[in-house]
């Protein structure tokens, strides 16, 4: 009877730091995120995009979205740090502009079906970010061969949305 008792409090101890570093390891999935396939918004929506003096790049990503069904509105700013900053947007995912989508921020050549998945699927984020300037992302368009991620974010917290090649 004793050895009994132990055993099962020996595997309640087991199970419960089993569960400890599951939990210290899983990356917090922002709430919100489809399980299986995603989900994309089809309609047209609004798009406000920050950019700074004579950045061709960013003219450029905004015609693509434009040509994908997208409102855009430019707005050139005086100093695009100061927008990235109150937006949010963490430094280290920072790119040539920034845009604001039904309350999402948008940061970089942010291909559009990552926004139209954001704007279907509303995960708890604050944003989505194509970080740097992929030269083969929209806007962009050199082609050459590279990988690059958009990720979606928060304050503390970086996910990996998606992968393009
Ligand atoms: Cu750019
Ligand atoms: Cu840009």
């Amino acid at each position: 009877m004793k050895n009994r008792t132990f055993y099962i409090i020996a595997a309640g101890l087991l199970g419960l730091s089993i569960l400890f570093w599951y939990a210290m390891f899983q990356p917090n999935q922002p709430a919100g995120l489809a399980e299986n396939e995603p989900d994309y918004f089809d309609g047209s929506f609004d798009l406000i995009m920050y950019h700074g003096e004579g950045c061709e790049c960013c003219v450029e990503w905004a015609k693509y979205l434009e040509k994908n069904g997208v409102n855009v509105t430019s707005e050139l700013v005086e100093n695009l740090h100061e927008v990235k900053r109150e937006k949010g947007v963490p430094g280290q995912l920072s790119s040539c502009h920034t845009a604001v989508a039904d309350g999402y921020i948008i940061e970089g050549h942010v291909p559009v079906e990552d926004i139209r998945r954001l704007l279907a699927e509303r995960p708890a984020v604050i944003g989505v970010s194509v970080p740097g300037m992929p030269p083969n992302s929209p806007g962009m368009d050199i082609p050459v061969e590279n990988t690059y991620q958009s990720v979606i974010f928060d304050e503390d917290n970086m996910f990996i949305y998606n992968t393009h090649n």
